[in-house]
């Protein structure tokens, strides 16, 4: 068996318009190519680790819609446990319009729908797939209240949490950054989180500093093509990646996030299981699309697995 991870978090469909560069205010533009993809933080970041081979629940609300079934086929594909999907037909699923320009920089509109019917009760419910993973991963993509009610839970259990703070949101609870094991933001969320700039390396460390005396035992900020800076008691540590030429960048943090959660689920110690997700990271943002830019064991340097037990070995 593999390394068993819980994600708790939002499930989209992403509508995604390839463009020269994007609008401005008022503007309509002619977009190149559009597609559609499986997409949300929550599901990103589950797929993410059930590609690598571990064994994934999934935590989420559909809307009865066209794209549930779609949704529930691409995760018991995958081999992800949808026992904790739920649905309603008080909402659509949540749908992200995204954007991507020839750089491949985005813009995204999240319109969270069904996600944000999701219910204290059925967090609950899904106690014992959460008391049974080694890790629970949770973003801010459905309310405050269930990633509490997850994290209370997983802490109550010995499970590992990572809080993924994105999309961002200024004023986040206190409990929230207690109960994270891991806070893990990128750039833009920090400054946000901080009211701090992260331009330089000195900026970041002091942002990171600053998010971790709010209560995390460490603090995983992602600086995109410089790599993560790793804050804890013991200090900081820069951990650089692979420079590549980016395609679209959109879903990396989630390619990062879920291979994180993957490797310390299967027992890597931090540092080493930062540098393997930064690899894997580096390799979606090669390619289009979110989870259809996420690379299966097969698609990756033997290395970057090596000493794992996944579920297929
Ligand atoms: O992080 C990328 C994701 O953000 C997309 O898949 C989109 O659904 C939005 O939730
Ligand atoms: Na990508």
């Amino acid at each position: 068996t593999g390394p068993k991870i819980c994600v708790v978090g939002a499930c989209n469909i992403d509508l995604i318009s390839y463009v020269e560069r994007l609008p401005v205010l008022g503007e309509t533009l002619h977009g190149k190519k559009f597609s559609m993809g499986f997409g949300g933080k929550g599901a990103n970041q589950a797929v993410m680790a059930a590609k690598l081979g571990g064994e994934v629940a999934m935590v989420g609300k559909l809307g009865r819609d066209v794209f549930c079934e779609n949704t529930l086929a691409n995760f018991k594909k995958l081999g992800v446990n949808v026992s904790h999907v739920h649905f309603t037909d008080e909402a659509f699923s949540g749908v992200a319009p995204i954007a991507v320009d020839d750089n491949g920089a985005n813009a995204i509109i999240i319109v969270t729908g069904a996600n944000d019917l999701l219910s204290v009760e059925e967090i609950r419910a899904a106690e014992s797939a959460i008391a049974k993973s080694s890790v629970l991963v949770c973003q801010l993509e459905i309310p405050m209240d269930l990633n509490l009610e997850a994290m209370r839970i997983a802490r109550k259990n010995n499970v590992s949490t990572i809080f993924n703070p994105a999309p961002a949101r200024p004023d986040l609870p206190d409990e929230l950054y207690q109960l994270s094991d891991i806070f893990c933001p990128n750039e833009s969320e920090t400054e946000i989180l901080t009211g701090m700039p992260v331009e330089t390396m000195e900026q970041a460390e002091q942002a990171a500093k600053a998010l971790l005396d709010r209560g995390p035992k460490t603090v995983i900020l992602t600086l995109g093509e410089r790599g993560c800076l790793l804050v804890d008691n013991e200090g900081a540590r820069h951990i650089p990646t692979r420079k590549v030429e980016a395609m679209d960048t959109t879903g990396a943090g989630d390619c990062f996030v879920g291979s994180l959660a993957f490797f310390l689920a299967a027992g890597k110690p931090l540092e080493d299981a930062i540098n393997r997700a930064n690899k894997i990271a580096a390799v979606s943002v090669c390619g289009q699309g979110t989870q259809s830019s996420f690379p299966d064991a097969s698609g990756l340097d033997p290395e970057i697995l090596s000493d794992i037990q996944t579920a297929e070995s």
